[in-house]
Order: structure tokens, then sequence, then C-alpha cells
């Protein structure tokens, strides 16, 4: 079983609302944002006006994921979105620890999120005080991108780190997600499954979040 966190990105964004009824009424129970800045990763999604209204008509927990620069400075305004997680990026965060005590400091949960190319070991030092490592499968800033193959063994890599130190983290990966990569994921080890294209350009959107679900 995995919790889905379909990704708004992929949304319909002419016709927010009933995407966000379809999540409503879905087997997910999160809703992943996708927060960009044009700097950090090389474009721009939507901003805290956008979630505002976003946050009013979902009925599910929110996943948030800021890829942008000192995402530290944006704490209060993700608390007010009614966020359940906040996801930074290690690439971001000089003053990890700190950001993270802030983070659970607000009442959020906090997740610390790794790019494809900075290794499980860098979070030796953190993994007991994050609730969630977020695995960008996927270099971030664009969904419908190709899953990137060497993610399976990152996500077995994390687990045995979790094991061994004791932490409590969840597993999340986010980009290329589908069936089949979905289903290696999870035998290899993931909690959370983040999906944009595979969701929301389906025919059927809820049978897929469904599938997912039941992997
Ligand atoms: C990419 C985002 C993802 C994206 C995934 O930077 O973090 O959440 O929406 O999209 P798909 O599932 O289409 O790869
Ligand atoms: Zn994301």
């Amino acid at each position: 079983m995995q919790i889905v966190s379909p990704s708004l990105l992929a949304a319909n964004f002419g016709d927010l609302r009933k995407d966000i009824e379809m999540i409503n009424r879905s087997e997910a129970e999160w809703l992943h944002l996708d927060i960009m800045d044009g700097v950090f990763v090389p474009n721009i999604s939507f901003g805290f006006p956008v979630l505002e209204a976003v946050a009013k008509l979902c009925t599910k927990k929110l996943d948030v994921h800021l890829m942008i620069v000192d995402p530290g400075k944006f704490i209060n305004e993700v608390k007010s979105l009614g966020a359940m997680m906040m996801n930074v990026h290690y690439e971001a965060c000089p003053h990890l620890h700190r950001t993270i005590q802030q983070i659970h400091e607000a009442g959020m949960k906090a997740g610390v999120t790794l790019n494809p190319s900075t290794p499980v070991c860098l979070l030796e030092e953190i993994i007991r005080d994050v609730d969630m490592v977020l695995l960008m499968t996927v270099n971030p800033g664009f969904g419908g991108q190709k899953f990137i193959e060497h993610s399976i063994e990152k996500v077995r890599a994390l687990k045995e780190l979790i094991v061994r130190t004791g932490s409590k983290a969840l597993i999340e990966a986010d980009g290329g997600v589908n069936a089949d990569t979905g289903k290696r994921l999870a035998e290899a080890g993931t909690d959370v499954l983040v999906a944009g294209s595979y969701v929301f350009k389906a025919d059927s959107p809820e049978e897929r979040i469904s599938l997912l679900r039941n992997l």
C-alpha cells in the first residue's frame, strides 16, 4: 500500500476546481504542490495566491515541495496554507538543521528533498530529525520527464539508512512515476508516490490513483 500524492503541476490550470474535486473523491491521501522560482530550477510554476485558492477547495493533506532558493523564508506562508508537510531541498539549505527545526516549530512535518545527483549518505546527520525524504527521480523543474533508473538503488540505500539509524522518515519518490516505475519503487521501499502526468493526463485519473495506491 502506498500513499499517493498527485502533483497539481500536471492538472488543467484552466479548470483547477474540477481536478481538485476529482482528487477529493479519489483514494489519494495527499496533494503535492510544486513551487518553483526560476532560480533554483529553470522554471516557474505557481505561487501562494493560487495555492490559497487550491487549499480552500482541497480536502486532502497538502504536501508542499519548494524548489526555490532559501525556502526557510517562506515557512509562515506555507503554514498559512494549512500544509501538513513542507519539503525543502538539501541543495538549497546551507543551514538545513535550523530550517527543519523552524518547520517543526511552525507545527508542520518536515521533509528534505534530494536532487538525483545528491547522495543519500549526506543525510546521515539529519535523518533522525526529518519526517520524510523526498527523492527526486527526475531532475526538478518539469513534469512529464523520463524516470531515472538509478533511483531504485537510491531508494534501497535510503531504506537501509533509515533502518540502521532507527529513523521514522517516510520515503517519497517524485518524477516519472507510473504503474511500472511505481511498482519497482514500492518494492524497493517507498511509502509515498508523487504522480503528475500519469494521473492527470489519463482518461480515468481516479483509477490510476487507485492503481498506484494498491501497489
Ligand atoms: C518536478 C516536480 C514533480 C512533477 C512530477 O520538478 O517536482 O512533482 O510534477 O511530474 P511527473 O509525474 O509528470 O513526472
Ligand atoms: Zn514535486
